[in-house]
C-alpha cells in the first residue's frame, strides 16, 4: 500500500487503525496528475464540467456555489431541462477528485416554484369568497331531492336568487382560472441533487436554509392559490470521506450561537442585480467558507458569476479557484474582486 507521510495527509495516517488505512487510501492517494492544473487565485473562463477536470486533485477544502437554477435567466436560456440536469450531475461528480479528502461540496440552489409541466392537470379552483350569494350546489340539490319538479325558476324563487346563480352552482361555471395555460408546480430539486452526490462519492453531511426576503413578484400564482411566496433557498452540504479538520475555534461562541450552529440563516438578498443578474449576498460564501476552511486553504466556486465567493476568501484570508463560462462575467469577477478587496486575480479564457 502507497505509504501516505503526514505531510500528504495533515494527520499521521500510519497510526490509524489497519482497517481504516485500508479504506481511506484509495481517497488520499492522488489519482491521475494534472498537466498544466488551473492556476489558483484566478478566475478561468469555461464550461464548469470540463474545467474541473484540470485541477489539482484533493486540492480544494470547500467548494460553494450556487449554479443556473434552470428559472429562465439570460445566462441559461441555452439550457433544456435535460441539459441543465446533465450540466449539474457532471459538475457534481468532477468534484469528487478535487475535494480534500474530508472536505466538503457545498450547493446553493432552490426548488423550482414554477415548472412548466405539460401533462399536469389543469389548476382550477372554486373562489368561494367571491360567491356574493352563500349558496352551494349541495343546498340546491338537498332541495331538488325534497321537490323533483322545482325548475330553475321555483329553485330561484326557493333561495331569493338570479336563475344564472341556480345555473353557475348547478354547473360549476364558476370554477376558473387554467383553461389556456400550461400548468407550472413546483420541482423539488433536493433529492436530484442528493442522488448525484451519491453517485459521486459524497455523504449528504448537511442542509440549512437561507430565509432571504420575500420576492412577491415570482409569485404570480398568489391568485387563486395556496401557494406562498418565494422566500427561501438551501444550502446543501457534502462531505467527501477521510478525515476532517475539526476547529472549534474557527468561529467566535457568538458565532456559533448565532448562526454556526442553526440550521436557519437569515440575511437578506442583493438587492441591486445591477452588474450581475443572481448574485448570492457575501454572507453566504463568507459563512460556508468560515465554517468548513482553514486560512489559506483553497475555496472553488465553478459558476463564480460576480465574483462573490472569491472576495469572500480573499477577505477571509482563503485562496481561491473561479470558474465562470461568460467572458463578460469573468471581466466583471476580476474588477468587482479588485474594487472589493485589491487584488489584482488573474483570469485565462478557455476555447471550450
Ligand atoms: C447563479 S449565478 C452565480 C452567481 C454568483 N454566485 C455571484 O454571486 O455572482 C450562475 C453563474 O453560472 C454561470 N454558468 C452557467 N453555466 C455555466 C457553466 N457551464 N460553466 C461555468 N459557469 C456557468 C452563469 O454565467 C452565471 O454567472
Amino acid at each position: 500500500m502507497k505509504n501516505f507521510t503526514e505531510e500528504t495527509t495533515n494527520f499521521s495516517f500510519n497510526r490509524l487503525p489497519k482497517d481504516l488505512q485500508k479504506s481511506l487510501s484509495t481517497i488520499y492517494s492522488h489519482t491521475e496528475p494534472v498537466a498544466n492544473p488551473l492556476k489558483v487565485n484566478a478566475i478561468h473562463q469555461g464550461d464548469a464540467s470540463e474545467l474541473l477536470k484540470k485541477i489539482e486533485p484533493n486540492s480544494i477544502a470547500v467548494s460553494v456555489w450556487s449554479p443556473p437554477y434552470f428559472v429562465g435567466k439570460n445566462y441559461e436560456k441555452h439550457l433544456s431541462f435535460e441539459g441543465w440536469k446533465n450540466l449539474l450531475k457532471s459538475v457534481i461528480a468532477n468534484h469528487f477528485s478535487i475535494i480534500k479528502p474530508g472536505g466538503f461540496l457545498a450547493i446553493n440552489i432552490a426548488d423550482i416554484l414554477v415548472f412548466k409541466d405539460e401533462k399536469m392537470p389543469k389548476i382550477q379552483a372554486d373562489a368561494v369568497h367571491r360567491k356574493r350569494i352563500s349558496i352551494s350546489k349541495e343546498n340546491i340539490l338537498e332541495v331538488l331531492a325534497k321537490n323533483p319538479t322545482m325548475n330553475r325558476n321555483d329553485l330561484a324563487k326557493h333561495f331569493k336568487c338570479s336563475e344564472q346563480t341556480i345555473d353557475r352552482r348547478l354547473h360549476g361555471n364558476n370554477v376558473r382560472g387554467g383553461k389556456q395555460e400550461t400548468q407550472s408546480r413546483v420541482k423539488i430539486i433536493g433529492g436530484l441533487v442528493e442522488n448525484w452526490a451519491l453517485e459521486a462519492g459524497f455523504y449528504p453531511y448537511d442542509r440549512r436554509i437561507w430565509v432571504k426576503d420575500a420576492a412577491w413578484e415570482n409569485s404570480r400564482w398568489a391568485n387563486l392559490s395556496y401557494r406562498s411566496v418565494d422566500e427561501f433557498e438551501y444550502i446543501y452540504i457534502f462531505w467527501k470521506p477521510g478525515i476532517t479538520r475539526y476547529d472549534r475555534n474557527r468561529l467566535s461562541n457568538d458565532e456559533w450561537k448565532n448562526w454556526g450552529s442553526r440550521g436557519v440563516w437569515q440575511f437578506p438578498s442583493v438587492r441591486a442585480n445591477d452588474d450581475h443578474e443572481a448574485k448570492f449576498p457575501l454572507e453566504l460564501p463568507t459563512r460556508i467558507i468560515k465554517l468548513l476552511s482553514d486560512e489559506n486553504d483553497i475555496v472553488l466556486d465553478c459558476f463564480m458569476g460576480s465574483g462573490t465567493t472569491a472576495i469572500a476568501a480573499i477577505k477571509e484570508n482563503r485562496n481561491y479557484i473561479g470558474i465562470e463560462l461568460n467572458p463578460e462575467y469573468v471581466k466583471l469577477s476580476k474588477a468587482n474582486i479588485l474594487k472589493e478587496t485589491g487584488v489584482n486575480s488573474i483570469i485565462t479564457f478557455n476555447a471550450n
